[in-house]
């Protein structure tokens, strides 16, 4: 454990892990992008990213590169650009029409195939059909689709007439939705019938219909996926194969300010409202565009990529949609979730289109980890080259599994450090170039700057922990908070108002080379005896004993050491649960690898943790159960039941 002395505004450094997987050689020296870009971007940061925007197609070059009025930025403007044609034209115009940019799988095992040049067919009858239901640019449409190709259509459809988009993830519920609707005051809706999941088809239009009521939604643009029987709005609601199939599938595009509204995106804060925010087209694409080719090293013309997150989150916006299509990607995008109609569904579909790269969330890692690695062992994987990581701190243990079971051990695994406000990638490795280390996202891109500073905003020192902050301004930043300036000035930037940085709301240390290690959300460190410690740590701490699968850990009130630690896990598939002893072995084996103030005070075997739609652990809840408290506010949890579950382990797992 370290010595390092208690601080009331650092966080303990106390988990070390000295694995190192340097690139393999043959992609070092195939490498999109090489060490030199490090020099480069830093000896003239707006440069490079001017020489990075030059891999866009321009109507009328940009006059100024940069225009920071903190905390408001215009990156590339007097520039125009139409971020449709980027992701989609440009690639037919330059011969690659018959190029596969999506192939889709749903999930009953249907399929579809979509070229280049069909993409820009369907793109466009979208967009003429937009128009003839009245959309202008400027105007916001709702999305609220499952993971079909109408939502990439519908999504560029918009890009191309200039009308910023709001995609609603399809899992939300009809009052989300409204909410939405309602702050981004749009007029148009498209939606579907519904989508299948978990093997059945699941509805999407009787909420879609709830929460247009008495809104602002003058027309419904209704997909037919699942064929069943909907309510259907005579006047209001139209089908998408009656509108859109009958246009015409040229569409002459309009350019646009490269400050252009491109979309708004909702997150939702833990209490308060949600946040839209905003997005613009110039500076996004060219940080979607460069991190795309930079991190996934992306080969057009040989690889399959997969990103595995949803249409309706951040991750399906940038590296579904305008990242991988600008870079005109060969892509697989799937419907379901990976249980449907076998638990190896996954390694079926990367087996099937000989999937090359690989990107998804440490909590699918994690269930697939609990399932078993005999599963994925059935599956010929050897097609994969690169495997990608984001949305929470991946623990060691994941990543090293990821690396062995899925990437044959001989995949780099790349642990990507990003938000919904940052619109693309921040930190991570470089897959042609760093030394990789299981469980740290490393260091800040080429032309970023990012930082790890105490409670004064003065940088810590490596070996120290504390806030992570970005200190210069960056092409894909959110533009601000949809209709309210005051609260993105607020939220984001007033906490390091003095020295200017942009707050992300992450703990994160530096270790000894100055390497970057994320340390979850502030909100969720705890306070024993003095020592602040990182919920992931110790998460991390317990995932790598062989017996755990998954850990989500949090402090609850203790007397006498201010806050004691509550770890609950999921045991690896196969392993039996010793009951009193495994809790023992597990607080030993926590005590050994961080030190003994990190040990849990108790620690429960459950079956499922609670987690929010993306995948993200409620810690929040689990702090109410650890406290004996009623359960707060779980409207955005995934599924409810699962409360009900671990509440039924407490009485009989006290330790101690
Ligand atoms: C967390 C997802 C550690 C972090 C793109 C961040 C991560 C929040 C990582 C944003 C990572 C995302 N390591 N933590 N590689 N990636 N996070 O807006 O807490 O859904 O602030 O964007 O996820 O989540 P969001």
């Amino acid at each position: 454990m370290s010595d390092m002395p208690p601080s009331k505004d650092t966080l303990s450094n106390l988990l070390a892990e000295d694995r190192r997987f340097p690139p393999p050689s043959g992609l070092a020296a195939e490498a999109n992008v090489t060490a030199s870009a490090y020099a480069e971007a830093a000896s003239d940061r707006i440069a490079f990213w001017e020489e990075q925007a030059r891999r866009l197609d321009w109507g009328r070059p940009w006059t100024s590169a940069l225009e920071w009025d903190p905390p408001f930025a215009k990156w590339f403007n007097g520039g125009l650009l139409n971020v449709a044609v980027n992701a989609v034209d440009r690639h037919v115009d330059a011969g690659h029409g018959d190029q596969v940019a999506i192939h889709w799988e749903g999930e009953p095992g249907d399929t579809r195939t979509i070229t280049y040049a069909q993409l820009k067919d369907e793109v466009c009858k979208a967009a003429n059909a937009l128009v003839e239901l009245g959309v202008r640019a400027g105007d916001r449409v709702m999305i609220y689709l499952p993971m079909i190709p109408e939502a990439v259509f519908a999504m560029l459809a918009c890009a191309r007439l200039g009308a910023p988009h709001s995609v609603v993830f399809g899992g939300f519920s009809a009052e989300a939705l409204r909410n939405r609707i309602e702050d981004a005051r749009a007029r148009i809706l498209i939606t579907a019938d519904g989508g299948f999941r978990r093997g059945k088809p699941n509805a999407l239009k009787p909420a879609a219909d709830e929460a247009a009521e008495g809104t602002g939604i003058e027309r419904v643009l209704v997909v037919r996926r699942t064929g069943e029987a909907v309510p259907f709005t005579e006047g209001r609601d139209v089908w998408w194969h009656d509108v859109v199939d009958r246009q015409p599938s040229a569409h002459t595009p309009e350019y646009f300010d490269a400050e252009q509204p491109l979309f708004i995106l909702y997150t939702s804060g833990t209490t308060a409202k949600p946040k839209g925010i905003l997005h613009t087209s110039g500076g996004y694409l060219t940080q979607a565009a460069y991190t795309h080719h930079a991190v996934f090293d992306l080969k057009p013309d040989t690889d399959v990529y997969w990103c595995a997150a949803d249409i309706g989150w951040v991750t399906g916006h940038t590296y579904i949609v305008y990242g991988p299509l600008a870079n005109r990607a060969t892509q697989v995008m799937y419907e379901g979730t990976p249980d449907t109609p076998h638990r190896g569904r996954f390694w079926e579909i990367i087996q099937k289109y000989k999937v090359t790269l690989l990107y998804t969330a440490p909590t699918t890692i994690r269930t697939f980890m609990k399932w078993g690695d005999d599963i994925p062992a059935k599956f010929d994987l050897s097609s994969l080259r690169l495997l990608g990581s984001v949305g929470e701190p991946i623990n060691p243990e994941a990543w090293i599994w990821y690396r062995d079971t899925i990437g044959g051990g001989r995949t780099p695994v790349v642990d990507t450090w990003w938000q919904t406000e940052t619109g693309a990638i921040m930190i991570s490795p470089l897959p042609g170039v760093t030394a990789a280390k299981p469980g740290s996202a490393q260091v800040a891109l080429p032309g970023i700057a990012a930082d790890v500073v105490d409670g004064d905003g003065v940088p810590v020192p490596d070996g120290g922990g504390g806030y992570l902050v970005l200190t210069e301004p960056w092409p894909s930043m959110l533009r601000g908070i949809w209709g309210d300036p005051e609260r993105y000035a607020d939220t984001y930037w007033s906490r390091f108002a003095e020295q200017g940085f942009y707050f992300a709301g992450d703990g994160a240390k530096k270790d000894g080379d100055g390497d970057l290690w994320l340390l979850g959300r502030v909100d969720d460190v705890m306070n024993v005896s003095g020592h602040r410690i990182s919920t992931t740590e110790v998460e991390s701490a317990l995932v790598s004993n062989p017996q755990v699968a998954e850990a989500a850990v949090v402090g609850a009130t203790d007397p006498t050491t201010g806050q004691g630690i509550v770890a609950f896990v999921i045991l690896r598939g196969g392993t039996a649960d010793k009951g009193p002893e495994l809790a023992a072995e597990l607080r030993e084996h926590v005590a050994r690898e961080i030190g003994p103030i990190a040990k849990p005070r108790q620690i429960l075997v459950v079956p499922e943790l609670p987690k929010t739609r993306s995948g993200k652990i409620m810690r929040r809840l689990l702090r109410d159960v650890a406290e004996n408290r009623s359960l707060g506010d779980v409207t955005t949890l995934q599924d409810s039941s699962v409360m009900d579950l671990i509440a039924a382990k407490l009485p009989t797992s006290k330790e101690d």
